[in-house]
């Protein structure tokens, strides 16, 4: 991925359901491009059009588990999608974790997306376990008093 991919990494990010805006995108582009723990890959046509992108990152270490890749973002164009793209990007990021000694690669899907469930099941992942994603925003303006 290179920083004249971002407008149409945005667009795709949109259909992915996450309305991020292209400046946005550019800032965390910035951060993290030149980290060799995340890798950022697009699928391009032969206009050099980006129709699909995949991030994957390598997840700090924790003493519980060895060490483990996870696929933080993976669209193809719905335009261009049963084309055998996602295939590719699942094969690049795969190809990534080899390089790097990672021996496993993990991704959290939405329930919902059970198009893409099929779509990784017939790439050889397997569903390890159900899990709920609690969340809760920090508002670090507000301290403790005494
Ligand atoms: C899931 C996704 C990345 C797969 O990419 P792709 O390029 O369509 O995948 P491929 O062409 O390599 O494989 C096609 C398979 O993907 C699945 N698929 C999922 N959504 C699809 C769609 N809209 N059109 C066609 N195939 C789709 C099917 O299982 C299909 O297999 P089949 O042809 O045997 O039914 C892509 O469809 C997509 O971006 N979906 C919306 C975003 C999304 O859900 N991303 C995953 C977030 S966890």
């Amino acid at each position: 991925m290179n920083p004249s991919d971002l407008p149409e990494v945005a667009q795709l990010a949109r259909q992915l359901g996450y309305p991020v805006d292209v400046r946005e995108i550019e800032n965390r582009f910035s951060l993290i491009s030149d980290n060799s723990d995340y890798a950022l890959f697009v699928a391009k046509t032969d206009e050099n059009k980006a129709v699909g992108w995949i991030q994957i990152n390598r997840e700090p270490k924790s003493l519980l588990i060895s060490d483990y890749a996870d696929v933080a973002a993976l669209v193809v164009d719905e335009n261009y999608r049963g084309k055998g793209i996602g295939k590719l990007l699942l094969q690049e990021i795969e190809k990534w974790a080899r390089q790097n000694k990672i021996k496993q690669i993990r991704l959290r899907s939405n329930s919902k997306r059970t198009d893409a469930h099929r779509f990784y099941l017939r790439e050889g992942y397997q569903i390890s376990k159900l899990a709920n994603i609690f969340m809760k925003n920090c508002d670090c303006s507000i301290t403790a008093g005494v």
